[in-house]
């Protein structure tokens, strides 16, 4: 099993609430959406100062094209506006952006985007940002599955699916729930579910989530380290 160093914490978020956020405040749901966009730049922004080296967040799962047509819409044109927004900005500060998922169903303006974000920041070394998009987890390991044509070890199929194990999942939200996101990643990943609506997610509750990780014995099926006293 991989084990990453907590100076390297590999943190996923899902970025859960945005509908509801806007519903209490009389909004349509895509003021959430926008309001959530804006959380995602402050988490990029502060993640590198918490030792967090890569971040993944659940943007739009695969699921998410049963919702109403003009959501749908809205949430890839959100996208669009996002990368083309911030990719400068990333390159300035060294994300590295990739998008992970299917993007055979994206719009096809969506596309150029995504390349141009990807060619542009392909250097960047503070933080590996992964943006979860048209993305399933159980149909990434079948794909993985069926490149790797049975002959996979744990970590040729770690290293299909592209990032090793999850040490941190946070979802926003208050649903405790995975939701079909990096299933095989977070094998023994650190769960926290907390109820702060994601567009209301800040830089101090990213860092009591990471302290509250740090707090946490990990074990990966071994006794407790008293135990061994
Ligand atoms: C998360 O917020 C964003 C996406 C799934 C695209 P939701 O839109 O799921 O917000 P709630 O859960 O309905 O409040
Ligand atoms: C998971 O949230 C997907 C994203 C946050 C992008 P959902 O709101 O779609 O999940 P469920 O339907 O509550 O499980
Ligand atoms: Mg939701």
């Amino acid at each position: 099993m991989q084990q990453s160093t907590y100076d390297t914490l590999h943190a996923a978020i899902i970025m859960d609430g945005n509908g509801r956020w806007a519903t209490a405040r009389g909004l349509p749901r895509i003021a959430g959406h926008r309001a959530g966009s804006e959380a995602l730049r402050r988490t990029v922004e502060s993640a590198p100062n918490l030792g967090i080296r890569s971040l993944t967040v659940y943007a739009f799962s695969s699921d998410n094209w049963r919702r109403p047509r003009t959501e749908v819409s809205a949430l890839m044109r959100l996208f669009h506006t996002y990368l083309r927004r911030e990719r400068d900005k990333c390159v300035e500060n060294g994300v590295r952006i990739s998008v992970i998922g299917r993007r055979d169903r994206l719009p096809l303006m969506v596309l150029p985007e995504i390349e141009a974000a990807e060619k542009a920041t392909i250097r960047g070394d503070k933080l590996h940002l992964r943006l979860a998009v048209d993305y399933s987890s159980r149909d990434a390991i079948l794909d993985a599955a069926k490149r790797l044509k049975g002959k996979g070890t744990r970590e040729a199929f770690s290293e299909a699916l592209g990032a090793g194990d999850v040490d941190l999942v946070i979802r926003t939200g208050g649903e405790k729930r995975l939701s079909d996101f990096l299933l095989w990643e977070c094998a023994y990943a650190e769960l926290i579910f907390t109820p702060v609506m994601w567009p209301d997610f800040n830089e101090s509750d990213l860092a009591s989530a990471v302290a509250e990780f740090h707090s946490r014995e990990r074990r990966f099926g071994a006794v407790p380290k008293a135990a061994l006293a």
